[in-house]
C-alpha cells in the first residue's frame, strides 16, 4: 500500500487529506508543531486500520526537515508521495504593522516549504523512487491580497519555484503538483465565511487527491470558480481585487 507524508497535518487542508487518504488504505507519515493533535488523529486514522507514524517539528527549523522526513519514511518503510502543507497567514499592514510578521511568513510558506520540497526530492532520488511531490500554494500566487502582501508574496514565490522543481524532476520520473486553494473553511484564519466560494476541508481534501492521483502540475480548488478567477484576477482593476478580498 502507498505511503503518504504530510506536513501540517494537525488540523484543516492537511488533516482531512491525511483523513481521506487513510480512508484508501494509505499508510501515513504526519508532521506538525502540535504533537497532542497529532496523537488523536494517529488514533482515529488506527480505528480505519491504516499505519501512521507522527512526529513534532516546528518547520521554522528547516535544517531538521530532511531527517524527520527520512525518519519518518522509514518507520513507514518508505514514501511515494510527500505533501508540503505547512502553512500560516497573517494580515499586516506595510509601513505600518510589525515588519517581523512578513520574515515568519516568508519563512515557513516559502523557505521550509522549499526545504520539504528538497527533502522530499532527496528521499526519492536516494531511494530511486518515481515518487510524487505536492506543495499547498494559494490562489493568491496568481494576484496578490491587500493585508496579506508577504503571504501572497510568499505563495507566488512557492508556486514559481515549484514551477521550476517540476520541470528539474521531470526525467527522474519525480512529478510535482502545485496546490492553490481558494477559501477553505479552517484554523488558518478566522471569519473565513466571510470570504468568497469558501468550501469546507473535506471537500478540498477529496478534491486536491483526486488531482494527485492525476498527477496534475497545477490543482486549483474549488475548480469552479476559481480556475476562471485566477486568470481574471490577474487583469482585474486593483479595486475590485481589493473589494474581493
Ligand atoms: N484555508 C484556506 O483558505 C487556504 C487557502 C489557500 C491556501 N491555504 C494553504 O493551505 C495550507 C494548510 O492551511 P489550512 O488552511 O489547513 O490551515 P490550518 O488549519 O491552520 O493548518 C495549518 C497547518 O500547518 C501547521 N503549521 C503551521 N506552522 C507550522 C510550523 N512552524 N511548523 C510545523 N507545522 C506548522 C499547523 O500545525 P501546528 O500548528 O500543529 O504546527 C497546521 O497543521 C497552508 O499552506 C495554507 O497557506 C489555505
Amino acid at each position: 500500500m502507498k505511503k503518504v507524508i504530510i506536513t501540517g497535518a494537525s488540523s484543516g487542508i492537511g488533516e482531512a487529506i491525511a483523513e481521506e487518504y487513510a480512508k484508501k488504505g494509505y499508510s501515513l507519515g504526519l508532521i506538525a508543531r502540535r504533537l497532542d493533535r497529532l496523537k488523536v488523529i494517529k488514533r482515529r486514522l488506527n480505528d480505519l486500520g491504516v499505519t501512521v507514524a507522527i512526529r513534532s517539528l516546528d518547520v521554522a527549523n528547516d535544517q531538521e526537515i530532511l531527517p524527520t522526513m527520512e525518519s519518518i519514511a522509514e518507520e513507514l518503510g518508505g514514501a511515494d508521495i510527500i505533501i508540503a502543507n505547512a502553512g500560516i497567514t497573517a494580515i499586516n499592514r506595510t509601513g505600518k504593522d510589525n515588519f517581523e510578521v512578513n520574515r515568519n511568513v516568508i519563512q515557513i510558506n516559502m523557505i521550509s516549504a522549499m526545504a520539504t520540497v528538497d527533502a522530499a526530492a532527496r528521499i526519492f532520488r536516494a531511494n530511486k523512487t518515481q515518487g510524487q511531490i505536492v506543495g499547498v500554494s494559494s490562489v493568491s500566487a496568481y494576484r496578490g491580497i491587500p493585508g496579506s502582501a508577504a503571504y501572497s508574496g510568499s505563495k507566488a514565490g512557492f508556486s514559481n519555484y515549484l514551477d521550476a522543481v517540476r520541470m528539474e524532476l521531470s526525467n527522474k520520473g519525480i512529478s510535482v503538483t502545485a496546490v492553490h486553494p481558494g477559501f477553505v473553511k479552517t484554523e488558518l484564519s478566522d471569519n473565513m465565511e466571510k470570504y468568497p466560494f469558501v468550501i469546507t476541508a473535506d471537500k478540498a481534501a477529496k478534491a486536491i487527491i483526486a488531482g494527485i492521483t492525476k498527477k496534475e502540475a497545477n490543482i486549483i480548488v474549488p475548480k469552479m470558480p476559481w480556475s476562471a478567477l485566477s486568470k481574471l484576477m490577474q487583469v482585474m482593476p486593483d479595486k475590485l481585487v481589493a473589494k474581493m478580498f
